[in-house]
């Protein structure tokens, strides 16, 4: 269980990034964060991931206060940020120094195939499109079987049919092991697809504004008039956070 109680940062500039944030989510359940610019969604990965301190209230996983980078709880950037001097099958078996070398062969293995990767692993990373290179850093994230996984906008640097593709592989993925994930995003669909809650936030100070839960079976239809019922109600939210307060 992953618990966040009354979170605040003030950044030293004196913006108010995040105030009384509180969230608990249960082992397994995808949560999407969704807002205008700036309201506060990466300051709120960041003080989770253990990268930032708040400036009050905490953050704990399984009742242990989370303050610096935890092993169980692993962040997916925009951008894949791959270690260019590594190949992809270094890449992704970076955190498994631990194992031997079978062991993490076969698990760096594993992990490719589920992103479809599995005849890349002697590549380097300059050698992969945008979309495969994602999909090596979300192998990353997931080959040490984190409890937490944090994405900040992972997919919206690609094009429609690379992102839908790769929620399909991350749902696959999740479904093995269920981590929590919490996803930020800015693209409702992709929220509407992936979350069991959707959280909208607004800015000035970054807090909760609404909290949508989306009861629908996955595999999710698009089409499907329940989606589009559950698309209005979302979109009824977000313009309520871009109003004036
Ligand atoms: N290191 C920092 N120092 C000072 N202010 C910051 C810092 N990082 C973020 N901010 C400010 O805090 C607020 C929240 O920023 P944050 O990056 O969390 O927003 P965001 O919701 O992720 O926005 P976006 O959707 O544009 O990525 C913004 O007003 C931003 O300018
Ligand atoms: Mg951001």
């Amino acid at each position: 269980m992953l618990t966040l109680r009354n979170l605040a940062k003030t950044y030293a500039n004196g913006v108010r990034a995040l105030e009384g944030f509180s969230l608990s989510l249960a082992p397994g359940e995808i949560v999407a964060v969704i807002g205008g610019s700036g309201c506060g969604k990466s300051t709120l990965l960041r003080l989770i991931s253990g990268l930032e301190s708040p400036s009050h209230g905490t953050v704990e996983l399984d009742g242990e206060r989370v303050t610096k980078p935890h092993p169980l709880i692993n962040l997916i950037f925009q951008e894949p940020r791959l270690l260019p001097w590594l190949s992809v099958a270094n890449n992704v078996g970076f955190g498994l120094a631990e194992l031997d070398g079978d062991d993490r062969r076969r698990r760096v293995e594993a992990a490719l195939q589920k992103v479809g990767l599995e005849q890349f692993g002697g590549r380097w990373p300059k050698e992969l499109s945008g979309g495969q290179a994602q999909r090596v850093a979300i192998a990353r994230a997931l080959v040490t079987r984190p409890e937490v996984l944090l994405l900040d906008e992972p997919f919206s640097a690609l094009d429609a049919f690379t992102r839908a593709d790769l929620q399909d592989h991350l749902l696959d993925i999740w479904s093995e092991t269920r981590p929590t994930l919490v996803l930020v995003t800015h693209d409702i669909d992709e929220a509407l697809v992936l979350a069991d809650r959707i959280i909208v936030m607004r800015p000035w100070p970054g807090r909760i504004l609404d909290e949508i839960r989306i009861d629908l079976p996955r595999k999710r239809d698009r089409a499907a008039a329940s989606f589009e019922a559950a698309k209005r109600q979302l979109l009824a939210s977000l313009n309520r956070s871009l109003q004036p307060s």
